[in-house]
């Protein structure tokens, strides 16, 4: 039976069967954002040569899966998914040099504007990714490695045709509460009512999260917006925000809907 939040613009559904069919079909390589991200170099020919650090799964040699993966594991490290043109994940690597960062982008213009704008900075702690994050978290990202996951203003994808586009899934739980460090924290930021309340919901039935905590907002108090962050700012369109904090006992499980 679907549960379903009905705000604003449309309509968030969950079926549970479903959700569960579509995992299946992402483990497989099917229904991801560009594709088998093992079979996308034939059509990937941009990504700048190895050292740079621009990862691509289709491309990468064993050299350079271990320098993403020493990367990660040598200063306390974050992970941006849905970075677009890298406007927060730029400003935020660059007020801290002291951590290291990994932003997933799916498009290649958007991805391509925030390398150049993380070369024309210098930074050396920011790596983008140009795959699929739901493909390339469990491939790359050493368990237990992340301190924070941000998430922000991610597209819903109200259509019910349009489900296997979504970011978030239990199944997605279990991978990014893999990647986090037991006490990590998924930030997650959204424009779109219901959005927060159907994670919530997703979150309420996975054994690794803890339910939103609004004090862990204080960490992030004065942190950089994104592009879409920084346009609901000018118009005056609220945003609301979740912070769930992976449990510190127990290794990472698979959700039971
Ligand atoms: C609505 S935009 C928001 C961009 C940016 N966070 C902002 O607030 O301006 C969502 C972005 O997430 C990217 N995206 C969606 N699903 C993704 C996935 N599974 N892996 C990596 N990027 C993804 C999309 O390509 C898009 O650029």
């Amino acid at each position: 039976m679907p549960s379903s939040l009905r705000r604003g613009k449309g309509k968030l559904e969950i079926d549970w069967e479903e959700m569960e069919a579509i995992e299946a079909e992402h483990r497989a390589g099917r229904g991801l954002f560009g594709g088998d991200p093992y079979l996308r170099h034939a059509r990937n020919p941009h990504v700048p040569p190895e050292p740079a650090r621009w990862f691509c799964l289709a491309q990468a040699s064993d050299e350079h899966r271990a320098r993403l993966r020493d990367f990660l594991t040598s200063a306390p490290s974050e992970l941006e998914i849905g970075a677009g043109d890298g406007r927060f994940i730029v400003e935020w690597a660059s007020m801290h040099p002291e951590r290291h960062f990994l932003a997933f982008e799916v498009r290649g213009r958007l991805v391509h504007t925030m390398y150049r704008a993380i070369e024309e900075r210098g930074l050396t702690n920011v790596w983008v990714c140009d795959d699929d994050a739901r493909a390339a978290i469990p491939e790359i990202v050493p368990p237990g490695s992340i301190e924070v996951i941000h998430i922000l203003m991610p597209d819903p994808w109200w259509k019910q045709r349009h489900a296997r586009c979504r970011l978030f899934s239990l199944h997605m739980l279990s991978i990014l509460a893999q990647a986090l460090k037991p006490g990590g924290i998924l930030r997650f930021e959204s424009d779109v009512e219901g959005y927060p309340e159907f994670l919530d919901m997703l979150i309420e039935r996975h054994p690794d999260f803890e339910p939103h905590d609004p004090a862990l907002a204080e960490r992030f108090a004065n942190i950089p917006l994104t592009t879409r962050q920084q346009w609901c700012v000018e118009h005056g369109v609220p945003i609301f925000r979740r912070f769930y904090r992976r449990r510190a006992s127990g290794a990472p499980a698979e959700a039971q809907p």
